[in-house]
């Protein structure tokens, strides 16, 4: 199992969630982020000019699914969230060990897949 994590511009959030969901991915959890991509922003200060990191707002996409679904899941996050330009976002790909569904006592493949 792994956790895909997807972070991309909230205007690209519900293009991503038709994406999964088309790849029949079901399981998802968003947050709204704040994030930094390597674009300095120059201010200026009475002493000159500073370059500072700028934050801009992302949302973060965590999606936990069996090994099977991996590629899919990535595809997804990465056509959904494309618009070619710098700052579209980041996707890590993590290991994980365990998942329990709460309300079954289900675990790891039977639990990470929603039943439908
Ligand atoms: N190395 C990283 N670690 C953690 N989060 C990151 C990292 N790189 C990017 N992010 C997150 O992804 C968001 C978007 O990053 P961004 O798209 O600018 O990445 P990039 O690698 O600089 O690509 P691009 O060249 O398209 O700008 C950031 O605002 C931040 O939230
Ligand atoms: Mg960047």
């Amino acid at each position: 199992m792994k956790l895909v994590i997807g972070v991309v511009r909230p205007e690209k959030a519900n293009d991503v969630l038709e994406a999964l969901f088309r790849a029949n991915i079901r399981g998802v959890s968003m947050t709204k982020v704040q994030g930094h991509g390597g674009e300095m922003q120059r201010v200026e200060t009475y002493r000159g000019t500073t370059v500072q990191m700028g934050l801009s707002e992302k949302i973060r996409f965590e999606i936990a699914v069996s090994d099977q679904y991996v590629d899919d899941t990535v595809n997804a996050v990465s056509e959904g969230g494309r618009t070619g330009d710098v700052g579209d976002g980041k996707i890590f790909v993590l290991p994980l060990d365990s998942v329990v569904r709460v309300r079954t006592g289900e675990t790891d493949d039977a639990a990470v897949t929603p039943v439908v």
